[in-house]
């Protein structure tokens, strides 16, 4: 039965503003942690917190503010995420939450002596009914080991004189946060800390967070590579099962059910991007994610997805015929991008520039088009290649770093593609085939490692096991 929202809320704004926090019960285990024992450790997020305050120059702060909970419609709201910044940084994976940290030890009155605070909400034992069990004051010292948490409530009370800084570090202001909801207190967060920071305005920098946080993001320590490699594995054997089911006439959101069943079975809270499954012509959309088409019988289908574990995603894409076999030209095309592809991850080594993956696929399509008169010149190649070859991955799929040298610890894709839609300048035999293939690479001392090699590529393995039953037929 449909739950009464409007009560809900009305009983919300009543209540929101009367329920003191308890302390919480050692039995009262938030939901968060209730479940998962691979959960990356306290330690971790405080390492990352200290790695920031390292890179901070003398006299600074630093602030960041939680994800806001997106409105779907009317009362119901989009599945909350964490801002990957604010998670890295602190584990929580709740919102009205801002995480300031200083670079010199403070002092407030006589009783708090930290270098770290977490505003995060309340507990609240009605809402909890609700909404499911949050961390609280006491949740975040117990179990995210913050230095110091305290109500976001307090925030505009609390006597932090971010004036006395010689530099105010602000990684981003959500914009979206609309004042009209009384149930955000996001809003009154960002609302206090402007009035908290109004006479100190030239001292707001909102550049360097982003760049520190890139630097730290873009190298994976061992906790991280092993959530990689799940939601890796997770993903690969998606595209195996998927292979294994797939038939002409299906619809493509049939492709998309497969794949996310696979997610969720294993363990993955979600797909860390909206599923791309386009068949056909839609195989040429880079970005399609309406999947409702048939699949018709000599469509190509670019099956273009990844699971997320614990905040981490895989982006892993696989070229699949719906019958089962790939017709004479698009095993020609598909070929080629894996040649490309190939040359693109042995290009993956450690000192190579971030670029070099895509000029060596680039080189490889460009001049195989040419050979097959697809194009006549090589500047042309942007035509059916129109993409960068790879980025970096991790707590996003587009994740965040320097794009300087490739250095061991990183996880990047390679990713070619060629995209030929109907009406291209070339014979219309080739009208209509899209392939992309998708590897996630962590680079070594030595070798790249392919962690989605589970996932077959090659032509002869693909149409092999086609043949086989899937689990869920
Ligand atoms: N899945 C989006 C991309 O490959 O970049
Ligand atoms: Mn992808
Ligand atoms: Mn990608």
């Amino acid at each position: 039965m449909k739950l009464p929202f409007f009560f809900f809320f009305l009983f919300l704004v009543l209540n929101s503003f009367s329920q003191e926090e308890k302390p919480i019960l050692l039995k009262e285990i938030p939901q968060q942690f209730e479940y998962d024992d691979d959960l990356l450790p306290a330690a971790f997020f405080a390492k990352n917190r200290q790695a920031v305050r390292d890179r901070m120059p003398a006299n600074s702060v630093a602030v960041f503010f939680a994800n806001p909970v997106r409105n779907r419609s009317n009362d119901v709201d989009f599945e909350y995420h964490q801002d990957p910044n604010f998670y890295y940084l602190t584990g929580l994976r709740e919102p009205n939450a801002v995480l300031v940290i200083y670079k010199d030890q403070q002092h407030f009155g006589d009783e708090t002596s930290t270098k770290e605070i977490l505003f995060l909400q309340k507990r609240n034992p009605k809402n909890e009914q609700w909404t499911g069990k949050r961390l609280g004051v006491d949740g975040a010292l117990t179990y995210l080991q913050m230095e110091t948490a305290i109500k976001s409530q307090n925030f505009a009370a609390f006597e932090a004189e971010f004036n006395t800084f010689d530099n105010i570090y602000v990684f981003k202001i959500p914009e979206d946060v609309a004042p009209s909801k009384e149930k955000d207190e996001l809003y009154t967060l960002i609302k206090n800390f402007n009035l908290k920071t109004e006479s100190a305005s030239t001292k707001i920098n909102n550049v360097l967070l982003g760049s520190i946080l890139a630097e730290l993001r873009q190298t994976k320590s061992k906790e991280e590579i092993t959530l990689l490699r799940k939601a890796i594995d997770i993903t690969c054997e998606a595209q195996i099962e998927l292979m294994k089911s797939l038939k002409p006439g299906m619809k493509e959101y049939e492709s998309e059910a497969i794949v996310e069943y696979f997610f969720k079975k294993n363990g993955a809270e979600y797909p860390g991007f909206p599923s791309i499954l386009g068949s056909g012509e839609n195989s040429c959309v880079l970005h399609y994610t309406t999947n409702r088409k048939i699949l018709g019988d000599n469509d190509l289908l670019v099956s273009d997805i990844g699971a997320e574990y614990h905040g981490y995603t895989a982006d892993v894409t696989r070229t699949i015929p719906a019958k089962g076999t790939f017709s004479k030209e698009q095993k020609i095309i598909y070929n080629i991008v894996l040649e490309a592809q190939q040359a693109g991850i042995d290009a993956c080594l450690k000192g190579n520039k971030f670029w070099d993956p895509h000029q060596a696929a680039t080189e490889i399509i460009s001049n195989r088009l040419l050979e097959l008169g697809i194009i006549d010149k090589k500047f042309n190649v942007r035509n059916y290649f129109m993409h960068g070859t790879s980025h970096y991955l991790g707590l996003d799929v587009h994740d965040v770093g320097l794009y300087g040298p490739l250095m061991p610890g990183q996880v990047i894709t390679v990713e070619p593609g060629i995209y030929i839609p109907e009406g291209s300048d070339c014979d219309p035999k080739w009208w209509n085939i899209g392939v992309r293939i998708e590897d996630d690479i962590l680079i070594t001392n030595g070798k790249p490692e392919v962690l989605s090699a589970k996932a077959p590529r090659k032509i002869e393995e693909i149409e092999a096991l086609m043949k086989e039953k899937g689990t869920l037929e």
